[in-house]
């Protein structure tokens, strides 16, 4: 295929994803500047073929090649863009890697990203599934997103609202799913004050009656680090399934059988299982089938012991699937986006 935009053919996905799964890309680019999408959706060569927008590959599962083109997001740069009276807003471009986004905040005494450190992957890639962790989601501290809509080739400002924030989701899954995320602005408070609703995190020893956003920091990531498994050294994409929600009757229902069933009542009445909780309970924890193993320490975490496949990862998830239903008559949905 002739074209100017300067691509690279037959490109190892294997170091782009953090479940370290071997897969190659026909075409790949990686987007620096906001005009390198404009050039590929405005070329006839390019524009039809299938995309995959790849930032830090920590939430996405390889389930094969792909046969078309992938935009590797790479844009940077970050900065306070202003204040009212209640907030800051900072701002920062797609392609950073969100853990360095949150600490820069923190390292200038600016408070609310905290509880999200240790994250893997980028500031772009965040509002997607509305990431969340120890007592707070990206919606509770977000302002607005810029997005790139190929279908116009125009570029627009979208709010909280306009996003459609829930557990791990967004309407970046839904209608909004071509959308290419540009920059994310937050609103962090000028009045700040922990959120140590988490219970694990107010227990975590030495913490202050008064912490400050560094050691709230600083308390995530030992938690983190104690918890899950650094994909640098066993490739893995964090939790593997949602932590499904079920009415408040079928909860109830299931206490009944399993007295110790983990579960927290919802806003709406419905009540959230812990995912883990249930495929540990089914056996599951430290097991292996093939290359694809469940982490010995958190049993929501799927993990490459080595070589696996896409494939593997996925017959694992089958099999736990299949007994947690058999069991609890709740279907885990995958939290990983499968290519
Ligand atoms: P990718 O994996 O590259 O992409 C994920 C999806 O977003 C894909 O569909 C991709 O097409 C799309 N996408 C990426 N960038 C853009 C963009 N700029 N515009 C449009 N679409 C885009 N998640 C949590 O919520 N909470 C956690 O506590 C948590 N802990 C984790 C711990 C570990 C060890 C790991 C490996 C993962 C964890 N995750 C967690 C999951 C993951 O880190 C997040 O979902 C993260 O936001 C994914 O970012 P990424 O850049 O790697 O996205
Ligand atoms: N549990 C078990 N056995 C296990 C794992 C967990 O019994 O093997 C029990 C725990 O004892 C606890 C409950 O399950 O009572 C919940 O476990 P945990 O606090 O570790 O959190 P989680 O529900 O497994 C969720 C998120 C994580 C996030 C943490 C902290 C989802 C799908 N996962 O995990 O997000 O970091 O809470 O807030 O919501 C991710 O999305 O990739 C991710 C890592």
């Amino acid at each position: 295929m002739s074209s100017p935009i300067p691509v690279l053919h037959q490109f190892s996905l294997q170091a782009l994803n953090t479940f370290g799964i071997a897969a190659t890309a026909r075409t790949y680019l990686r987007v620096t500047k906001k005009e390198q999408l404009l050039g590929v959706y405005a070329d006839g060569n390019w524009a039809t073929l299938p995309k995959l927008v790849l930032g830090g590959g920590s939430n996405v599962l390889l389930t094969g090649d792909f046969d078309g083109l992938v935009l590797h997001i790479g844009l940077e740069g970050k900065e306070l863009v202003g204040a009212n009276e209640q907030h800051q807003f900072v701002r920062a471009a797609a392609g950073e890697n969100w853990h360095a986004f949150v600490q820069w905040t923190v390292d200038q005494g600016l408070g609310g990203l905290e509880n999200l450190s240790l994250i893997p992957g980028t500031v772009g890639a965040a509002p997607i599934q509305n990431i969340g962790a120890y007592g707070l989601e990206i919606k509770d501290v977000f302002h607005s997103v810029t997005v790139f809509d190929p279908a116009t080739g125009e570029t627009r400002v979208m709010d909280g609202a306009a996003c459609r924030f829930a557990y791990r989701d967004s309407v970046f899954k839904h209608e909004g799913r071509d959308l290419i995320i540009l920059d994310v602005t937050f609103a962090l408070p000028k009045l700040w004050q922990p959120n140590l609703r988490y219970a694990e995190l107010a227990a975590e020893p030495g913490m202050p009656a008064k912490p400050t956003p560094r050691q709230v920091a600083d308390a995530v990531i030992a938690i983190r680090r104690r918890k899950l498994p650094d994909p640098a050294v066993i490739g893995n994409a964090g939790s593997f399934f949602k932590n499904p929600l079920v009415s408040g009757a079928q909860c109830a229902a299931l206490l009944e059988r399993f007295p110790n069933l983990v579960h927290h009542a919802q806003p709406d009445g419905s009540e959230k299982l812990a995912a883990g909780w249930l495929i540990d309970q089914c056996g599951w924890k430290g097991k292996s089938l093939g290359a694809a193993g469940v982490y010995p320490k958190q049993a929501l975490v799927l993990v490459n012991n080595g070589g696996a496949t896409g494939a593997d990862v996925v017959a694992l998830a089958k099999a736990i699937q299949a007994d947690v239903q058999a069991r609890y008559g709740v279907l885990l949905e995958p939290e990983p986006v499968f290519i």
